[in-house]
């Protein structure tokens, strides 16, 4: 980082399905919430950057960056970012780009989408847009069919159970408990994840995060500060396609963007004390913490074995993660730095890390945030 980027407020709906707000409203809420948490006038706000990814097919509403502006009383100047379900991360991101060049001294970044007041199968089409519309759509796939791929052929090649595989959303659900955000709070046991409906094999129902509504929003200020920094933002990409990667079973872009941000933040791994990171479905996670560097490959169910016997030192997705929490796809990266903040807080941690990714893991965006609060 240039200079010294602070979370100076943030807000959030609680995610879920709101079939009496809009996708404005939601906006407004985390936004009404962003700027009281910073104790800022709007009028400080000098640039928004939305993050969106389905608003023409969920909401007949393209412009978000002119929806967004005329939330604000002087309507300043707005912008949309879509990397689909890396949207958020990908707006903090050029959030963060503003900031460092000086163009602008305080940017509200707000992810939000609204997704249950269509079909599922709208939905599902939909959401398929972040996969290869050439080279995996005609084949019928849908999300849960891409990491039902995933899914079998990791458990072919590291020999995952089903009853391991189904203490990822116990975790999770567990932790969402503690989250008044949260979509989903009640307990899960993982015996009640391995008997839910199967949707696609090997993935059951509640080894998906759900279709929801909800936005998210925070403030960044180069001029205010808060609590804490965001010491590294980094992005990266891999083949839009499955069918072009030489393994299913591994992220490079979670990799490459990871050990960037590392580096930019000057810090090892072992100074994360809370991660929140992107479990769309149970293998995701799993996947996630070997390409996080936290697991050596094949064995990232294992610190899910260390939470639920209470001897984990991380913090994996204390919010309760996408799973838990719901996944209105384009505000769940910044939710999830706003959710790290609140583990550091809680845990008096000094770093976190959230990862949030777009496709399977096509687009990806890390973020490491620094309490100053210690
Ligand atoms: N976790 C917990 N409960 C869930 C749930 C979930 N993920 N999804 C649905 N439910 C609950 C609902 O609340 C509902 O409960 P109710 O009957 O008490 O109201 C019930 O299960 C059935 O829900 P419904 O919405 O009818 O399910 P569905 O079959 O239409 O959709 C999925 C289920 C899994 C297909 C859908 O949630 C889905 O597509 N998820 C993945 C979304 C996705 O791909 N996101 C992008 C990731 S890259």
């Amino acid at each position: 980082m240039r200079q010294d980027i602070f979370i100076t407020g943030s807000g959030l709906t609680r995610f879920g399905e709101w079939w009496g707000k809009s996708l404005r409203d939601l906006m407004q809420e985390a936004t009404d919430a962003a700027l009281q948490s910073a104790q800022l006038d709007s009028s400080e706000i000098d640039l928004i950057v939305v993050a969106n990814m389905l608003s023409e097919i969920t909401n007949n509403q393209a412009n978000l960056g002119s929806l967004a502006s005329s939330l604000l009383p002087h309507r300043p100047p707005a912008l949309r970012v879509e990397s689909a379900c890396a949207s958020g991360a990908l707006a903090i991101n050029t959030a963060c780009a503003f900031l460092e060049s000086g163009r602008a001294k305080t940017v509200l970044v707000i992810g939000a989408e609204k997704m249950t007041d269509v079909s599922p199968d709208i939905i599902s089409d939909a959401l398929m847009g972040a996969a290869d519309s050439e080279k995996d759509t005609p084949s019928g796939l849908t999300f849960p069919g891409i990491f039902g791929l995933i899914t079998q052929r990791y458990m072919y090649e590291f020999g995952l159970t089903r009853e391991e595989l189904s203490l990822v959303s116990a975790v999770h659900h567990k932790n969402a408990a503690e989250n008044p955000f949260a979509q989903f709070r009640q307990p899960l046991s993982p015996e009640a994840v391995s008997a839910s409906p199967m949707i696609a094999d090997p993935i059951r129902l509640l080894d998906c995060s759900p279709v929801s509504d909800g936005a998210a929003a925070c403030i960044l200020s180069t001029e205010h500060p808060g609590g804490m920094r965001i010491a590294a933002s980094q992005a990266a990409s891999d083949t839009l396609s499955i069918t072009e990667r030489s393994t299913i079973v591994s992220f490079p872009a979670t990799r490459e963007a990871t050990a960037r941000a590392l580096s930019e933040a000057a810090i090892e791994r072992s100074d994360i004390s809370a991660i929140e990171t992107h479990d769309c479905f149970s293998i995701a996670a799993i996947i996630n913490l070997e390409d996080l560097g936290f697991a050596n490959k094949g064995e990232g169910i294992g610190l899910y074995q260390d939470v639920a016997a209470g001897r984990a030192s991380l913090a994996i997705n204390h919010s309760g993660g996408l799973k838990a929490c719901g996944h209105p796809v384009a505000a769940t990266g910044i939710k999830q730095v706003i959710d790290a903040g609140k583990a550091l807080v809680q845990t008096r941690g000094r770093y976190a890390l959230t990862h949030n990714f777009g496709g399977a893991c096509a687009s990806c965006g890390v973020h490491i945030l620094e309490n100053l609060e210690l």
